[in-house]
């Protein structure tokens, strides 16, 4: 076996680009595949199809040593790779909570029938509790009959906006495997975190685990995170029925260690890619596997989640005096989160489709989201800046926590809207600040 296996990464959406580059950058050799030309294609030409902090430039500088290339030939990938990462997605089934695993079937098969050696192939992707064995039933019937390939499972954990440090210095790694090969090449695979690791004075813990152990880290760390914030949402709801400050009492339960302070933000929810759909997803894998009811509380999870959209738009129509229709509505914010253009599951724009339902005229301004809202939410308007979404508004939402937003200054704003009410549906704006400056200002779960 190789001391530096060359890489493919099967896959090259979020997860997937920013590993290939990342494992690029750390000196191996790479080779992106995706069924996407328009895709290939751009990432080819040194162009992140999304909005990443730093990407970008870590994607040309590798292009330009040759390390990382693109393709769409799966039979060139076979060719080239000692090891396969499965990157692609793992979206939530029409009709169902249950994970569709359409595009882990299509990508394995098309590079194992190609294989004549040896290879791993690693799965990555967000899966169902299971799905390594399938996997492995999957090769079992589709490679050449010479071929000897192994299958790992290496969940992924990286947050967007912070996708390559998240890679390339992980909290830790995880191996789910059968055989002592396996578990080697994946030492060798991650010997550059390893190192950069070590020089950094930082031990990298590697959890050598069975594939449905792996499996399960991955649903489990995000339920987890997913019940942290509905835990500190539905806290949101109590402090307004008990004229409450759920801020303060965030931090104030945050000083315990045991609790921690992260990932304690009330708010508007969670959105995005991951943590909505995995939740669910989970929830039906319990079901399949008789133990529904232990996963019951996630299902609660997910409505303290929707309901906190619901009571942004019932205060703002409070705000201005009953109800939205005919208002006009400033939505600031339409990604997921700050520092993303994904609108995927976003709870800002899913206020805003609320909003609009409801009979006002909303004007939406993000500040990398906008061209991917326009796409799912044609039906609002779209604003080039803060300013021109605000002019003329009756009431300002604040449903992601740009810096922009949060440093707004509400003295220049009170000239631009028609009525000074904002909605903080982050809690991340200072109310004395802005009742100085005349506002009637809102914040989930605050007095
Ligand atoms: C998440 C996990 O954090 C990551 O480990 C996993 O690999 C993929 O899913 P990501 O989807 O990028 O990552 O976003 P994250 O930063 O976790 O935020 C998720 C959502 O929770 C966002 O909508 C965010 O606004 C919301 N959130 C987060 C809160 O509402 N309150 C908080 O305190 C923290």
């Amino acid at each position: 076996t190789p001391q530096r296996p060359r890489l493919t990464v099967l896959g090259t959406g979020y997860l997937g680009a920013t590993h290939a580059v990342s494992m690029a950058e750390l000196g191996y050799d790479v080779l992106g595949v995706d069924v996407d030309e328009a895709k290939i294609g751009k990432l080819a030409d040194g162009q992140v199809p999304f909005h990443e902090p730093g990407l970008d430039e870590l994607l040309q500088r590798n292009l330009a040593t040759g390390r990382l290339r693109f393709t769409t030939d799966y039979a060139e990938a076979a060719r080239f790779g000692d090891v396969h990462f499965v990157c692609v997605g793992t979206p939530q089934k029409k009709g169902s909570l249950a994970a569709d695993l359409r595009y882990v079937e299509a990508a394995v098969v098309s590079v194992v029938k190609n294989i004549h050696g040896r290879a791993l192939i690693v799965g990555k992707s967000t899966v169902p509790v299971g799905t390594a064995e399938w996997v492995e039933e999957l090769i079992a019937k589709h490679a050449p009959e010479h071929a000897e390939i192994e299958v790992a499972w290496n969940p992924e954990f990286l947050r967007e906006g912070f996708a390559v440090e998240d890679t390339l210095r992980p909290d830790r790694l995880v191996f789910g495997v059968k055989t002592e090969w396996a578990k080697e090449m994946l030492d060798k695979t991650y010997r550059g975190v390893y190192e950069l690791a070590a020089a950094e004075d930082r031990e990298v813990p590697v959890v050598v685990t069975d594939f449905a152990t792996a499996e399960l880290v991955k649903v489990s760390a995000n339920s987890f995170l997913a019940t942290k914030i509905s835990f500190i949402n539905a806290m949101s709801e109590v402090c307004e029925a008990a004229g409450a400050d759920v801020t303060q009492l965030a931090r104030a339960i945050g000083y315990d260690l045991r609790i921690g302070n992260r990932f304690l933000r009330a708010g508007v929810g969670f959105g995005g890619g991951c943590l909505p759909k995995d939740i669910r997803a989970f929830r039906a894998r319990a079901e399949e596997l008789g133990v529904g009811a232990a996963l019951n509380f996630l299902s609660e999870v997910d409505e303290i989640n929707l309901r906190r959209r619901q009571r942004v738009v019932d205060l703002a129509a409070e705000l201005v005096g009953g109800s939205l229709a005919g208002k006009q509505v400033a939505v600031l914010g339409a990604a997921f989160k700050p520092n993303s253009d994904d609108v995927r599951d976003s709870p800002a724009l899913a206020v805003a489709r609320k909003v609009h339902d409801a009979g006002a005229s909303v004007v939406v301004y993000d500040p990398e989201g906008n061209e991917n809202a326009r796409r799912d939410l044609p039906e609002v308007s779209y604003a080039a800046s803060l300013d021109e979404a605000a002019k003329g508004a009756e009431v300002v939402l604040v449903l992601t926590e740009w810096e922009e937003f949060r440093h707004a200054d509400p003295v220049a704003l009170a000239d631009v809207v028609n009525a000074t009410r904002i909605v903080d549906g982050r809690n991340c704006l200072d109310p004395e600040l802005w009742r100085a400056a005349n506002w009637e200002y809102r914040g989930l779960g605050r007095p």
